[in-house]
């Protein structure tokens, strides 16, 4: 028997036990005739006590070893006289009579303990070593838990686990595709799944109708803190339902998960906003409710006074930051470079100060006097005190600048706690999206999506004017979900390939499949996405998905540990019937 107990497990009513007990050495310490080594595994650290003059031989042998062997020991379990409250063992410690070494280990390249002295890229290139780390282990097991809570929520629902292929072809969630070849078709390649979308209509057709599957998805695209390119997602589906119907199935979902393990408390129905607001108000689609902040829009208020700036811009508008008329000189010279970084693209910052006096100081006094600045502050219902920031532009530019803005202001102003958690849906997005560049419209979630039905009569007239049946939950200006109402009507279907520029032949192409099964019962249906990994990070209050992922990739895409991705060899690529191309041999 390699244990009778883990070392997370034994307390003072163990006084007297004997007991076998494995795991990795954490630490030695040698002091006098006594010898300590921290024994750990993921259940905790126990400190095991080896006496020189009891057991010379086998003190000895402990002292042979080094971190991170592995090792067994037999001994009684006495009480500690210097207890560590820190430590749920803390109370006693074990007085051995054996050790055995099951494994050595080579000194680690870094410290196993909770904050550890390894870099990034070492870490990662060790993940099996990291994974070993206390915080890295809680990280884990919270998903694990996150994930069980999942599906006794949707089992109880009467969801039905389904598992979809990932060998398939093109999906249409709009990012690059990741191809496999066929070995037994030439010239022919699958797609990795971006999401299980077209399989889980199908399963409605089939009458499957609740469908969820905690899942891969594929998505080659440049990544950020919250993305990679393999990521799952919590995937639903729901037929005969309305869109109603969707976002309180979820949304209980969201609560019971944060209730169950983080003893949060969320009220529902969440707070609904629309697309439009959500962009007139914070400036993006998921927007951060932990704080307020709202932009106000300024361009009657300010045109027509001489300032270029403001009389050429497209849109000017502005938030008010409580408290921080006192900001310096220096501070707001920093604050105009800070917008004025590529990732904004702010040409300047306007500002105004409502002294605590009660006048007033801008960086425009000279196009507006105190009697019109008094007029801004109100439209602000600023106070004394407060710091009004501005910006002007191109509407879209300007916006996204102002949406960063607010959410650095909230940040410097301690407004988003991560430990607070506000949830929301945005609703009613845009069915389609024009894209200047190659002059046609995309779907903004995907072409399956319905448009509400009293927009539809602008299907042939405005198409861009539509809004979709769509939504997503955003947690603290995170977006954690996206779904919508599907078309099941295929005269709907093939108008949204049109506007889409899809041919027929090409639509038929690429969907016909399920074109096809919609010729046989569709049922209404509508489903929704959850980022399982974004959902896990915010509820363990980290900003990276990394974090809760046991192996992810670096921001180059590769996993450095595996060395992936890597050539393959020529037997395989003739195999495959491929060849590369001169530069990428190179
Ligand atoms: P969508 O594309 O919005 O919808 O994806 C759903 C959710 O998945 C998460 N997500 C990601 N997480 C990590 N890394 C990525 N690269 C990444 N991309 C997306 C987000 C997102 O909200 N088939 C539809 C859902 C539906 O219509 O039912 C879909 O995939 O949290």
């Amino acid at each position: 028997m390699y244990r009778t107990h883990t070392c997370g497990e034994l307390r003072i009513e163990n006084v007297g036990d004997e007991i076998v007990l494995s795991g990795w050495v954490q630490k030695i310490r040698n002091l006098g005739g006594m010898t300590f080594i921290d024994l750990r595994d993921r259940y905790g650290i126990t400190q095991l006590a080896f006496d020189e003059n009891a057991n010379p031989e086998m003190t000895a042998k402990a002292r042979e070893v080094g971190r991170e062997f592995v090792i067994q020991v037999k001994g009684k379990v006495i009480e500690r006289s210097n207890k560590n409250p820190n430590l749920s063992t803390g109370d006693i410690e074990i007085a051995c009579h054996e050790i055995n070494i099951l494994s050595k280990s080579e000194i680690p390249p870094f410290t196993i303990e909770e904050d550890t002295d390894g870099g990034d890229e070492l870490r990662m290139k060790y993940r099996y070593l990291d994974l070993r780390r206390p915080q890295l282990q809680r990280q884990m097991a919270l998903r694990h838990k996150v994930a069980q809570q999942v599906r006794a929520y949707l089992n109880n629902q009467n969801f039905f686990e389904v598992e979809t292929p990932v060998l398939i072809k093109s999906t249409p969630e709009g990012a690059r595709d990741f191809v496999v070849p066929s070995r037994m078709n030439p010239g022919q390649f699958y797609a990795l799944p971006q999401s299980p979308q077209v399989f889980k209509q199908l399963l409605m057709v089939s009458g499957y109708d609740r469908y969820y599957q905690i899942v891969k998805c594929f998505r080659d695209e440049d990544l950020r803190a919250d993305r990679q390119p393999e990521f799952t997602q919590i995937d639903c589906e729901m037929a005969f339902v309305e869109q109603d119907d969707v976002l309180s199935t979820f949304e209980d979902m969201t609560k019971a998960i944060f209730k169950n393990v983080l003893n949060v408390d969320m009220d529902t129905p969440f707070k609904r906003i629309p697309f439009s607001e959500a962009m007139a108000k914070y400036g993006n689609d998921k927007p951060d409710l932990r704080f307020g902040m709202e932009i106000h829009k300024m361009n009657d208020l300010v045109k027509g006074h001489d300032f270029v700036v403001f009389d050429s811009a497209e849109y000017i508008g502005g938030i008010c930051a409580e408290g921080l008329s006192e900001y310096s000189r220096k501070e707001l010279d920093k604050l105009t470079k800070w917008v004025q970084r590529p990732q904004i693209g702010a040409k300047g910052l306007v500002y105004v100060k409502y002294n605590e006096d009660g006048t007033f100081k801008s960086s425009v006094d000279k196009f507006y006097d105190a009697d019109q600045l008094k007029k801004w502050a109100d439209g602000f219902n600023a106070k004394p005190g407060d710091l009004i920031l501005i910006l002007a532009g191109d509407e879209k530019i300007t916006l996204h600048g102002l949406s960063e803005l607010r959410l650095e202001m909230g940040s410097r102003l301690g407004l988003r706690d991560k430990k607070t958690f506000v949830p929301l849906w945005v609703v009613d997005f845009p069915l389609v999206e024009w894209d200047e560049e190659s002059q046609r419209f995309y779907a903004m979630h995907h072409p399956f999506t319905a448009p509400k039905p009293e927009d539809i009569n602008m299907l042939d007239s405005d198409p861009g004017k539509i809004r979709a049946n769509a939504y997503d939950l955003v947690i603290n200006g995170v977006e954690i979900g996206g779904g919508s109402v599907r078309i099941f009507d295929q005269d709907v279907q093939a108008k949204m390939f049109k506007i889409l520029g899809f041919t027929k032949e090409e639509a038929e192409n690429q969907f016909g499949f399920l074109m096809n099964a919609f010729k046989y019962g569709a049922p209404p249906h509508a489903g929704i996405a959850f980022g399982f990994d974004r959902l896990v990070s915010i509820i363990a209050g980290l900003d990276s998905i990394r974090d809760v992922i046991a192996f992810p990739k670096n921001n180059s895409g590769r996993d450095v540990m595996i060395d992936s991705p890597s050539p393959v060899s020529e037997d395989q690529l003739d195999e495959l019937m491929l060849q590369l191309k001169e530069e990428e041999k190179e």
